[in-house]
């Protein structure tokens, strides 16, 4: 049950109409359902209950402040990435020492803002010593779309694993600094779990070599990466990873961390975009709507699949078409070559598992505003960020 159901023809978010959603707070809009999130979490905390585990949700999938406060108030850490996101953290409620702080490259300000915090810290925190952790990069392809592979020798993150426990004697000789766990996350939307059963196995054999060489070791952190099912096809879900994954780090001293984003919000969330026009080319049929690549830009970037359907069906014929944006650039759209009831203005299109990596990557491009963002809880809508106006857009310009 993904909580998104048809009733009367109408799509439903625990009983929310979406239609009136789109008509009361405007389009184009992210609506999130607080259920799915919380048994997201809860299906991910229970897979892994075998294990002495932290799961630290990326912040990077979706920032908002409601969100958080959702994921906070289950017992998750974090995933931070920027001194935006350990602001926006710990302003959620995550307690710091459940936030990672990860990052390819840190500015001083950014390392002075984790310390400050005490980011990742033990219990007891002693003066200033750093906890660290080295990112390592495992040389393993995730089988994912390239541009969200990060665990091969050509992708600028972690250090070659090869070359990490000598890069970490010398870390160890350096004061202020202690070494305390091993981290890797080879990439996002992994659909096959031998390649994080491969990193877990990597990453538990460097363990086991430094903490028997005395390193300080507490944690080994998989990261994230556990796709969703976009399209309908089975993929492997977090009970499948555990069962992958687990084996080969349980007989260690350590606390596995984890850091999923998408799987924890992706399915939760719908964007609602209502149709402008409908334009025929010569061979194609163009449905236009008012939200765009700068509100969800995957299907641009990543030729990324997401299921759109009309909120309200009524019985007209299908047909083949692609579902654009109004933004100048022939890469905006949202679905091609999809069959669809032929679409009428003033449509609202519900564009499905949005949740993750959707208004966290939106942009003002075209001098867009941003889209509004909504929660459903309780049976209730309620707005949890509004729209951006043009007052926004211009208000940091000097
Ligand atoms: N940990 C680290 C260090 C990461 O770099 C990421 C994602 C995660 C955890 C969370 O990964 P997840 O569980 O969400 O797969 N914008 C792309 C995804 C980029 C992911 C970047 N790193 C997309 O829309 O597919």
């Amino acid at each position: 049950m993904s909580g998104f159901e048809r009733h009367r023809g109408e799509l439903r978010c625990d009983g929310v109409s979406l239609g009136e959603a789109a008509r009361e707070l405007g389009t184009p809009v992210f609506v999130y359902r607080r259920a799915a999130i919380e048994d997201a979490y809860r299906a991910y905390e229970s897979a892994f209950a075998g294990a002495t585990h932290r799961i630290c949700y990326a912040v990077k999938a979706n920032g908002n402040g409601a969100i958080l406060r959702v994921l906070a108030q289950l017992g998750a850490g974090a995933d931070i990435v920027s001194g935006g996101e350990l602001l926006a953290a710990r302003r959620a409620g995550f307690a710091p020492e459940r936030i990672v702080f990860a990052g390819v490259g840190k500015s001083d300000a950014e390392i002075a803002l984790g310390l400050e915090h005490r980011i990742g810290a033990a219990a007891s925190a002693r003066g200033l010593v750093a906890p660290v952790s080295l990112r390592v990069n495992p040389d393993i392809d995730p089988r994912s779309h390239p541009y969200i592979s990060t665990g091969l020798r050509e992708a600028k993150f972690g250090i070659d694993i090869g070359l990490a426990p000598a890069i970490l004697r010398r870390a160890r000789r350096t004061p202020g600094v202690e070494i305390v766990g091993v981290q890797c996350h080879i990439g996002s939307q992994i659909t096959e779990l031998g390649p994080l059963a491969a990193a877990a196995r990597d990453l538990a054999d460097l363990s086991r070599l430094l903490l028997d060489e005395g390193f300080p070791l507490r944690t080994i952190d998989l990261g994230g990466g556990l796709g969703v099912s976009y399209d309908g096809k089975d993929v492997p879900d977090p009970a499948a990873l555990a069962a992958a994954v687990v084996p080969a780090v349980e007989k260690l001293p350590l606390t596995l961390l984890l850091e999923p984003g998408r799987w924890l919000v992706a399915r939760a969330g719908v964007l609602l975009t209502r149709v402008l026009y409908v334009k025929s080319g010569r061979d194609r049929r163009f449905v236009v709507v008012d939200a765009g690549m700068n509100d969800l830009l995957r299907p641009a970037l990543y030729d990324a699949f997401h299921r759109v359907e009309p909120v309200v069906t009524r019985g007209r014929p299908v047909e083949l078409v692609d579902v654009v944006g109004p933004v100048c650039e022939t890469s905006d759209f949202l679905a091609r070559r999809r069959e669809l009831e032929t679409p009428e203005p003033g449509d609202v299109l519900a564009v499905r598992d949005a949740g993750a990596y959707g208004f966290t990557m939106s942009s003002n491009y075209n001098m867009r505003p941003r889209a509004a963002e909504a929660l459903v809880e309780d049976g209730r809508v309620r707005l949890i960020r509004r729209r951006e106006t043009f007052e926004d857009l211009i208000r940091t310009e000097a």
